[in-house]
């Protein structure tokens, strides 16, 4: 199993949008049973509420229903997953900060990070933006995604090679 956690502020905007996208990608690479995929946010200032309502209806308009409800990031979230992929640069800090050994620092990445054709690392806080904001965060979230799926696809097919050494 790999284990993967998006992380942004507020995990209603941002990070939702990933683990949904993340999540389609996984079941139509019939993955579903072998990557987990979730999301939380540095802050519980929204905790236990779904997904703004604009990042919704951006998902909704790519096909993709979010249902996910906000949760605070924990310092055992360090230890449960492979991938703790930030949205940027402030949250990887936040995130770095907590961090307490080498093998958790190196689990935490910037989404964008995985992405080398891509020209920025951070996905923007659309939280004051307008529906272009939101738009911009599908797309970022969907090109990173693509990346990351690559990669945990390589970790897999490298975990099968080990066993049967
Ligand atoms: P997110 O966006 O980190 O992408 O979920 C935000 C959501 C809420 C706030 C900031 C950013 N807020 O300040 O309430």
């Amino acid at each position: 199993m790999i284990r993967v956690c998006f992380v942004c502020l507020g995990n209603i905007c941002r990070s939702p949008q990933a683990e949904g996208i993340f999540r389609r990608m996984v079941t139509e690479a019939g993955l579903q049973d072998v990557v987990h995929v979730d999301s939380a946010g540095t802050s519980a200032y929204h905790e236990g509420e779904l997904a703004d309502p604009r990042t919704r209806a951006a998902s909704r308009r790519h096909g993709l229903e979010l249902t996910s409800r906000s949760r605070p990031f924990t310092a055992r979230d360090l230890d449960e997953f492979d991938y703790v992929l930030a949205m940027d640069s402030s949250v990887l800090g936040a995130l770095q900060r907590m961090a307490r050994t080498p093998a958790q620092r190196e689990r935490l990445h910037l989404l964008l990070e995985l992405d080398p054709t891509s020209a920025t690392h951070e996905v923007p806080d659309p939280y004051s933006s307008g529906p272009d904001g939101f738009e911009l965060v599908y797309q970022l979230c969907r090109s990173g995604c693509e990346h990351l799926l690559e990669r945990v696809k390589r970790d897999l097919a490298d975990r099968e090679t080990s066993k049967r050494r």
